[in-house]
Parts: structure tokens; sequence; C-alpha cells
């Protein structure tokens, strides 16, 4: 197994946290290296549903590191509670949860300005899922941020966090929203910080004694390709980078020492909050609504559905490097007679095959579409990739055709088991 970054290669809730389950078996360490709980990541096993938002999806298996890296931006609070969430569900992390002490932490500052902003804009919000993350981003890129090496240290914490406080409150009060009291958030957060600091290192000296003692990494991505800061449909983006450098700068890994790059995709296309999504699909949206499926993670909002877009997962793989692809959520489109596959876009009467720069030109791009024949039985049983049907095979052999990566994984179900490695 080689050192892997796994990528969402869509606008994110492609499977990673289903993958990373998977491939954790063959790894000893995942890593999180960006993004904060706006990510909710699904794991099924054993009969129960786990969501993870900041912790590693590799914490179901026992004797795996989860190390939470310096490009997170974690809102301590919120940490504590799926620490004792998991616990509750009988899933130790005592053993095997790293955090770094350079990563940024969200306050509830963060999170009311996020909230606002998005009042403010009306009809142009960008439908964020109000954890703070832009604010917080924005506080680590203007050097205003507080870390959770500040956090460790309760007099620095203190003062650090009244003069946050202070400022905050005044931009807060030009929103006409309600001034923060800061000894709660100090109470709040000194006493999360307690039940945090056992885990709390220096993650980049961790992950570099771990690569000299040929120790096997996973990149756990958040996010997708298309809400990447500098390569999606800004500004109806998150506030990372989600693409594969993101992985490097989120956890002090050189760019070398990374192997492999896997793009996760669905079969079809999702996308939760607002911004241009060509191939969306009435249809198919009402279908898989149908199913009781793609209701986000994070925030339960039902999420947008479309036919696959091979104009965006090609620009993907260009950007992350993709080597290789799992496709998940085959079985999704069991029922479907004919399915459709965006293979460009027209825009202003001109056809195009990359995405658009600028988000109102996406927001104009009209899908191209090629028809397949769909395979019309259930996926969810095959376990090799010759259980699959004919139809199924060639849709999976276009996909991938046209992305311009092999196929590495298909998933055919949300359980470990319906996973089959190609
Ligand atoms: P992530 O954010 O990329 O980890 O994805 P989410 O967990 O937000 O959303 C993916 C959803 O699809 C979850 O409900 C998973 O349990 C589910 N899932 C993943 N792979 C498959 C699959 O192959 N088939 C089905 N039916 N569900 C899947
Ligand atoms: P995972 O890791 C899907 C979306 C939000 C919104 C935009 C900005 O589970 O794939 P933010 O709160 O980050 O400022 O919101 O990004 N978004 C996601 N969409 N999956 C996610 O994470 C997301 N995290 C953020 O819906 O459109
Ligand atoms: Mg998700």
């Amino acid at each position: 197994m080689a050192n892997i970054v796994l990528v969402g290669a869509q606008w994110g809730d492609e499977g990673k946290g289903k993958i990373i389950d998977v491939l954790t078996g063959t790894s000893q360490i995942v890593v999180r290296s960006q993004g904060g709980n706006n990510a909710g990541h699904t794991i099924v096993h054993g009969g129960h549903k786990y969501v993870l938002h900041l912790i590693p999806s590799g914490i179901l298996r026992p004797g795996k590191v989860c190390v939470i890296g310096n490009g997170v931006v974690i809102d301590p609070v919120a940490l504590v509670k799926e620490i004792e969430g998991l616990r509750s569900q009988g899933i130790p992390v005592e053993k095997n949860l790293l955090i770094s002490d350079c990563a940024h932490l969200v306050l509830p500052y963060h999170r009311l300005i996020d909230e606002r902003r998005e009042q403010l804009k009306g009809s142009q919000k960008l439908g964020t899922t109000k954890r703070g993350i832009g604010p917080a981003y924005g506080d680590k890129a203007a050097r205003t941020g507080l870390r959770m090496s500040d956090l460790m240290q309760p007099t620095v914490f203190s003062a650090k966090l009244k003069a946050r406080i202070k400022e905050n409150n005044q931009i807060l009060g030009t929103f006409g929203t309600k001034p923060i009291s800061f000894r709660q958030v100090e109470t709040a957060y000194l006493q999360a910080a307690e039940t945090l600091r056992p885990f709390v290192i220096n993650t980049v000296v961790y992950l570099h004694n771990a690569l000299a003692a040929r120790k096997k990494i996973l990149f756990e991505g958040a996010q997708g390709t298309f809400l990447d800061l500098d390569h999606g449909t800004y500004p109806y983006v998150t506030s990372s980078n989600t693409t594969a450098g993101g992985a490097c700068t989120g956890s002090g890994v050189p760019p070398h020492r990374v192997e492999e790059v896997m793009g996760v995709m669905k079969a079809y296309t999702t996308r939760v909050g607002e911004g241009p999504f060509p191939s969306e699909n009435q249809t198919i949206t009402d279908m898989l609504h149908g199913m009781g499926r793609e209701f986000g993670a994070t925030t339960g909002r039902a999420r947008r559905c479309g036919w696959f877009d091979a104009v965006a997962t090609h620009f993907a793989t260009m950007v992350n490097g993709i080597d290789s692809l799992a496709v998940t959520n085959l079985d999704g489109l069991d029922t479907v007679e004919r399915i459709k596959i965006c293979v460009a876009y027209k825009l202003d009467g001109a056809t195009v095959d990359v995405p658009p720069s600028d988000h109102q030109a996406f927001a104009r791009c009209e899908p191209v579409y090629e028809e397949m024949p769909g395979w019309l039985v259930p996926t969810d049983k095959a376990r090799r990739y010759e259980d699959l049907p004919v139809a199924a095979r060639r849709y999976l052999q276009r996909l991938c055709k046209l992305t311009g990566a092999k196929l590495g994984i298909v998933s055919v179900g949300p359980r470990r088991s319906q996973t089959i490695l190609v």
C-alpha cells in the first residue's frame, strides 16, 4: 500500500468516508489536512452508522492512528462532542487520536459572522454549513486566529480570546447581532481544552517519524474539488484547498512522499449549497430522494442531484493528478433505463470541455449529453468486478475514459463489504 491522498472529485459527499474506512485496512495512519466540521463523512459498519466531522474516518479500526493536521480548523467544543459520541457508540479514541498544535480554532464569533453574512447576502447566499469555516480561515489568513497551542495555555488563551472577542463584538454590533460573553466562551473552551490536551502534539514531527519508520499514510480529503478555494466555483466554495496539494500544506508532509492520488466520485453528481451545477436534473433528484438518499450528513439538507459530469471530473483529474478512481453509489442508478453523461457544455453558443473559471459563465453552461443503456438489475450484492452486469461495467469504463484515470474501486452500497477492489 502506498501513501495515498484521497480527494473528492466533485462537489463533496462523494463517499470519501466509506472509501477511507475500506483503505484503512491496509494503512497505519489517516490524516485530515483541511476543512473543519463542515465535513460529514459517513461510515456504515457492523449495523451502525457513524458520521464523522473532524475525526478521520480510520477511527473505527483499532490500532490505526488518526491525525487532525495543522490545516484543519477545529471547533474544540464540537470535537469533544464528537469524541464523546464515538465513546458512547463503543469506539475509544484514547490510543489513536492526535491533534496538531498548529490547527486553528473555530470560535463562536466565526459561526455568528458566517450566519449573519449569509443572511445579508439574501438570494446571493452561498449556502454554507454555518459552522464558521469561512471566518475561521479568514482569521488564519489575516493572522488574527487562535491556535490549538494557544488553547493549551489557559493564561495565554484567555488574554488572546479577550482581545479577539472585543474586536469581533464590534463587528457583530455592526451586523446588529448581540455581543458574545467572554466568560462563557472562556469557560466552555478551557473545559474542552482539558479533554483534548492528551491528544495535542506537533503532528508534523509525528508524521515524519512515521514516514521514516515506513508507515503508510492515507490523507483523507474533505469537501471536493469544485469546493476548492482556488479551483472551485468561487465564491460558491469552502475556504480551504480541498485538492491534492492541500494534503501537503495541511499536514507538513512534502509532495514527493505522496505516492498516489485517488479521486472519489459518485456514479452521478450531487451538490449541497448554492452555485453552478450544469448537469443538475430534477428527475434524478426526485428518484434519489424517493429512495431516502442524498440528504446531507452535516446539515441534513437535501442534496441537489444530477447526471455524471465528465467535464468536471476530467478537470478534477488534471488539477489533483488523480491516478485512480473510486466510483461510489453505482447502485443508485440500478433502476435507470437510459443513463446520461455530461460530456461537454454549451456556453453562449460555443462548445466547451473545461469548466469556466468565472462562476457566472459556469452558471450559463448547458450540458451536452451522451446516453448509455442502464443495467436494470440490483448491483448491491456484487463483490467482484465480474459480478457487475455488462452494461454497468461499460458505464464505469466510459466514466474512467472520459475522466482520464483508471478504475481502482467500485462501491455498490454504504457498507464496508459492499466494495469491489478492481
Ligand atoms: P463523504 O462526505 O464524501 O464522506 O460522503 P457522505 O458520507 O457525506 O455521503 C455519502 C453517502 O453515500 C453516505 O450516506 C454513505 O453512507 C453513502 N454511500 C457511500 N458509498 C455508497 C454506495 O456505494 N452506495 C450507497 N447506496 N451508498 C453509499
Ligand atoms: P464533505 O467532506 C458537501 C459546501 C456547503 C456550501 C459551501 C461552503 O462531507 O464532502 P462552508 O460551510 O464550508 O463555508 O460552506 O461548501 N460544503 C460541503 N458540501 N460536502 C462537504 O463536506 C461540504 N463542506 C462544505 O454546503 O455550499
Ligand atoms: Mg459528506
